[in-house]
Protein backbone atom coordinates (compact mmCIF):
# COMPACT_ATOMS: atom_id res chain seq x y z
CA UNK A 1 0.00 0.00 0.00
CA UNK A 2 1.17 3.47 -0.95
CA UNK A 3 1.25 6.41 1.72
CA UNK A 4 -1.70 8.88 1.49
CA UNK A 5 -1.28 12.71 1.77
CA UNK A 6 -3.92 14.86 3.37
CA UNK A 7 -6.65 15.78 1.19
CA UNK A 8 -6.26 20.04 0.12
CA UNK A 9 -10.31 21.19 0.51
CA UNK A 10 -13.73 19.61 -0.59
CA UNK A 11 -15.45 16.91 1.15
CA UNK A 12 -15.54 13.53 0.40
CA UNK A 13 -12.50 13.68 -2.00
CA UNK A 14 -10.50 10.82 -2.83
CA UNK A 15 -6.94 11.58 -1.17
CA UNK A 16 -4.95 11.48 -3.99
CA UNK A 17 -2.40 8.22 -4.14
CA UNK A 18 1.52 8.45 -4.35
CA UNK A 19 2.84 7.55 -7.64
CA UNK A 20 4.14 3.85 -7.62
CA UNK A 21 7.37 3.27 -8.17
CA UNK A 22 8.66 3.16 -11.45
CA UNK A 23 10.85 1.33 -13.99
CA UNK A 24 13.45 3.76 -15.81
CA UNK A 25 11.67 3.72 -19.21
CA UNK A 26 8.51 5.03 -17.29
CA UNK A 27 10.53 7.47 -15.56
CA UNK A 28 11.94 8.62 -18.98
CA UNK A 29 8.12 8.47 -20.46
CA UNK A 30 7.15 11.00 -17.67
CA UNK A 31 10.04 13.48 -18.28
CA UNK A 32 8.99 13.53 -21.70
CA UNK A 33 5.36 14.29 -20.54
CA UNK A 34 6.59 17.68 -18.47
CA UNK A 35 8.64 18.79 -20.84
CA UNK A 36 5.54 18.49 -23.19
CA UNK A 37 3.96 19.91 -21.04
CA UNK A 38 5.98 22.67 -20.08
CA UNK A 39 6.14 23.41 -23.54
CA UNK A 40 2.36 23.94 -24.68
CA UNK A 41 2.32 26.24 -21.24
CA UNK A 42 5.13 28.56 -22.55
CA UNK A 43 3.35 28.39 -26.15
CA UNK A 44 0.29 29.66 -24.29
CA UNK A 45 2.00 32.40 -22.10
CA UNK A 46 3.42 33.55 -25.41
CA UNK A 47 -0.21 34.36 -26.90
CA UNK A 48 -1.58 35.38 -23.97
CA UNK A 49 1.54 38.18 -23.07
CA UNK A 50 1.89 39.66 -26.78
CA UNK A 51 -1.83 42.22 -26.28
CA UNK A 52 0.01 43.53 -23.29
CA UNK A 53 3.09 43.78 -25.02
CA UNK A 54 1.77 45.55 -27.65
CA UNK A 55 -0.21 47.44 -25.43
CA UNK A 56 3.16 49.07 -24.12
CA UNK A 57 4.21 50.84 -27.55
CA UNK A 58 4.22 54.31 -27.11
CA UNK A 59 0.89 56.17 -28.34
CA UNK A 60 1.45 58.86 -30.06
CA UNK A 61 1.45 61.82 -28.06
CA UNK A 62 4.59 60.51 -26.39
CA UNK A 63 5.96 60.13 -29.61
CA UNK A 64 5.51 63.65 -30.28
CA UNK A 65 7.33 64.28 -26.90
CA UNK A 66 10.33 62.79 -28.81
CA UNK A 67 10.51 65.41 -30.93
CA UNK A 68 13.22 67.92 -30.64
CA UNK A 69 12.73 71.47 -32.46
CA UNK A 70 15.14 73.43 -33.53
CA UNK A 71 15.76 77.43 -34.23
CA UNK A 72 17.83 78.24 -37.48
CA UNK A 73 17.68 81.76 -36.87
CA UNK A 74 21.16 82.25 -34.57
CA UNK A 75 22.65 79.58 -37.36
CA UNK A 76 24.93 81.64 -39.49
CA UNK A 77 25.59 80.53 -42.86
CA UNK A 78 29.20 78.38 -43.05
CA UNK A 79 28.13 77.06 -39.54
CA UNK A 80 26.20 74.05 -37.60
CA UNK A 81 24.42 72.71 -34.49
CA UNK A 82 24.18 69.86 -32.82
CA UNK A 83 20.62 68.55 -31.09
CA UNK A 84 20.06 65.57 -29.67
CA UNK A 85 16.80 63.68 -31.08
CA UNK A 86 16.16 60.37 -29.31
CA UNK A 87 19.28 59.91 -28.02
CA UNK A 88 21.20 60.40 -31.29
CA UNK A 89 22.92 63.32 -32.14
CA UNK A 90 21.32 65.31 -35.71
CA UNK A 91 23.70 67.44 -37.65
CA UNK A 92 21.62 71.03 -38.74
CA UNK A 93 23.94 73.04 -41.25
CA UNK A 94 23.58 76.24 -42.61
CA UNK A 95 25.10 75.58 -45.61
CA UNK A 96 26.94 78.53 -47.94
CA UNK A 97 25.88 78.68 -51.57
CA UNK A 98 29.32 77.09 -52.84
CA UNK A 99 28.86 74.08 -50.67
CA UNK A 100 25.52 73.43 -51.99
CA UNK A 101 26.82 73.95 -55.51
CA UNK A 102 29.88 71.17 -54.69
CA UNK A 103 27.10 68.66 -53.26
CA UNK A 104 25.46 69.27 -56.48
CA UNK A 105 28.04 69.18 -59.18
CA UNK A 106 29.18 65.76 -58.08
CA UNK A 107 27.94 62.96 -60.82
CA UNK A 108 25.78 60.36 -59.12
CA UNK A 109 27.83 57.42 -61.00
CA UNK A 110 31.23 58.49 -58.45
CA UNK A 111 28.81 57.94 -55.00
CA UNK A 112 28.69 54.85 -53.38
CA UNK A 113 25.45 55.56 -51.64
CA UNK A 114 24.16 57.34 -55.14
CA UNK A 115 21.37 60.52 -53.59
CA UNK A 116 21.07 63.25 -55.49
CA UNK A 117 21.52 66.04 -52.98
CA UNK A 118 18.29 67.76 -53.99
CA UNK A 119 16.24 64.32 -52.48
CA UNK A 120 18.14 65.05 -49.12
CA UNK A 121 17.08 68.65 -48.37
CA UNK A 122 14.21 70.43 -47.98
CA UNK A 123 15.56 74.07 -48.35
CA UNK A 124 18.93 73.72 -50.65
CA UNK A 125 20.74 76.18 -47.47
CA UNK A 126 19.56 73.70 -44.89
CA UNK A 127 20.83 70.23 -44.30
CA UNK A 128 19.81 67.89 -41.29
CA UNK A 129 21.46 64.66 -41.30
CA UNK A 130 21.99 61.97 -38.11
CA UNK A 131 25.27 62.85 -36.95
CA UNK A 132 26.26 58.65 -36.37
CA UNK A 133 28.73 57.33 -38.95
CA UNK A 134 26.86 54.53 -41.06
CA UNK A 135 30.00 52.17 -40.25
CA UNK A 136 30.13 51.31 -36.64
CA UNK A 137 28.39 54.28 -34.87
CA UNK A 138 31.14 57.35 -34.39
CA UNK A 139 29.99 60.89 -34.98
CA UNK A 140 31.60 62.18 -37.41
CA UNK A 141 34.05 65.53 -36.96
CA UNK A 142 32.73 68.82 -38.74
CA UNK A 143 30.68 70.71 -36.90
CA UNK A 144 32.83 73.16 -35.30
CA UNK A 145 34.67 75.82 -37.79
CA UNK A 146 38.58 74.04 -36.34
CA UNK A 147 37.44 70.68 -37.11
CA UNK A 148 38.60 68.28 -39.75
CA UNK A 149 35.61 68.23 -42.33
CA UNK A 150 37.50 65.47 -44.47
CA UNK A 151 38.50 65.69 -48.30
CA UNK A 152 35.09 66.38 -49.71
CA UNK A 153 34.39 69.58 -46.92
CA UNK A 154 31.56 67.59 -45.01
CA UNK A 155 32.26 65.48 -42.32
CA UNK A 156 35.09 63.23 -41.21
CA UNK A 157 35.15 60.18 -38.93
CA UNK A 158 38.33 59.69 -37.38
CA UNK A 159 37.72 56.12 -36.06
CA UNK A 160 38.01 54.41 -39.41
CA UNK A 161 38.44 57.81 -42.02
CA UNK A 162 35.33 57.42 -43.50
CA UNK A 163 34.74 60.91 -45.50
CA UNK A 164 31.53 62.79 -45.76
CA UNK A 165 30.43 65.57 -48.38
CA UNK A 166 28.68 68.86 -48.06
CA UNK A 167 24.82 66.78 -48.48
CA UNK A 168 26.62 64.45 -46.10
CA UNK A 169 27.38 61.41 -48.66
CA UNK A 170 29.84 58.73 -47.79
CA UNK A 171 32.90 59.67 -50.85
CA UNK A 172 35.63 57.80 -49.02
CA UNK A 173 36.37 55.08 -46.12
CA UNK A 174 34.93 52.20 -45.29
CA UNK A 175 31.02 53.60 -44.32
CA UNK A 176 28.49 51.68 -46.50
CA UNK A 177 26.11 54.73 -46.88
CA UNK A 178 25.41 58.05 -46.47
CA UNK A 179 24.65 60.28 -43.39
CA UNK A 180 20.63 59.38 -42.67
CA UNK A 181 18.65 62.37 -43.49
CA UNK A 182 15.98 61.99 -40.54
CA UNK A 183 12.18 62.61 -40.68
CA UNK A 184 11.92 66.20 -40.13
CA UNK A 185 9.47 69.00 -41.06
CA UNK A 186 10.00 73.16 -41.76
CA UNK A 187 7.22 75.05 -39.32
CA UNK A 188 8.28 78.29 -40.35
CA UNK A 189 11.54 79.78 -42.41
CA UNK A 190 13.14 79.43 -39.07
CA UNK A 191 12.43 76.66 -37.17
CA UNK A 192 12.31 72.81 -38.18
CA UNK A 193 10.77 69.92 -36.03
CA UNK A 194 12.85 66.82 -36.15
CA UNK A 195 10.38 63.37 -35.58
S1 LIG B 1 32.90 54.34 -37.35
FE1 LIG B 1 33.23 55.90 -38.78
S2 LIG B 1 34.71 55.13 -40.09
FE2 LIG B 1 34.35 53.51 -38.70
Amino acid sequence: MGETMPAMGGHGAEPPQAAPPASGGEYAKRDFLRLVTGSFAAVGVGVVAWPFVHSMNPARDVLALSSTEVDLAPIAAGQAVTVVWRGKPVFVRHRTPQEVQEARAVPLSELRDPQPDQVRVQKDQWLTVVGVCTHLGCVPLGQKPTDARGDYGGWFCPCHGSHYDTSGRIRRGPAPSNLAVPEYAFMNDTRIRIG
